[in-house]
């Protein structure tokens, strides 16, 4: 049985299960955090250490700014209700993505982070303003600022994930079978599941399944 330490999510289908259902793209969204609460709680039960979870990239500012609210608005809304659930459930927040949203929302999300940066049951990445090929961008040019050598060890200890290992599970929802810049460098080895479900209506016997699936996978790295 293959161990199991990371999982990371590209949740997509939002918009077209908010269409479907309610005829708007925002109670896509509104229903996807459901969605969130279950996995997370999943997550903490099947023992997994770290959860990256993509819900806003570098490309997703060229969306109408009436949608983009409406997202940093249910952000803003479920870190107020929710943070003190969060450090509760013993889980470390920390945001993946350049953190430069408004004064507020930067202040809620740092606080966020503070709070929570001693828990240990699980760490969740959320991935916010995330790309992965600014992150690979960046990391080049610490390593090089510091005078360090260019080598897998250095690009990987000066990306935004330092310190966890790289996912073994990649889930995309959606239907949908691209990586839409997302952790580039660190899924080199990963395995991945593209599933036909929309993120809102992925649920925990859909994760289970996949990490069932995933736990027999013959994994070679290169190896026979
Ligand atoms: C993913 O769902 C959530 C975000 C990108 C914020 P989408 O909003 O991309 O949903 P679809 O792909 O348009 O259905
Ligand atoms: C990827 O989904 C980003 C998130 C899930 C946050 P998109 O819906 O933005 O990806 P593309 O544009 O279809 O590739
Ligand atoms: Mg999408």
């Amino acid at each position: 049985m293959n161990p199991l330490n990371h999982v990371a999510i590209i949740m997509d289908g939002n918009g077209r299960w908010g269409l479907k259902n309610a005829k708007s793209r925002n109670a896509g969204h509104k229903a996807g955090l459901k969605t969130v609460e279950k996995i997370i709680k999943q997550t903490i039960k099947q023992n997994i250490k770290y959860l990256t979870l993509y819900a806003f990239s570098t490309e997703n500012w060229k969306r109408p700014k009436k949608e983009i609210n409406y997202l940093f608005n249910i952000l803003k809304n479920f870190l107020t209700n929710k943070i003190g659930d969060i450090y509760n459930q013993d889980i470390k927040l920390k945001i993946i993505g350049k953190k430069n949203f408004s004064k507020e929302l930067n202040k809620l999300l740092k606080f966020s982070e503070k709070k929570t940066s001693k828990n240990k049951s699980l760490q969740i990445n959320l991935a916010l303003n995330y790309g992965s090929r600014s992150e690979i961008i960046n990391a080049i040019k610490l390593i090089t600022k510091n005078k360090e050598k260019i080598n897998k060890k250095n690009i990987s200890k000066y990306l935004q994930t330092r310190n966890i290992p790289d996912p073994e599970i990649l889930i995309r929802t959606g239907n949908t079978k691209r990586l839409s810049n997302f952790l580039l460098w660190q899924v080199a080895y990963t395995e991945i599941f593209f599933e036909k479900k929309l993120w809102p209506d992925f649920n925990e016997k859909d994760y289970i399944k996949i990490i069932k699936k995933f736990k027999k996978i013959k994994r070679n790295f290169g190896k026979i």
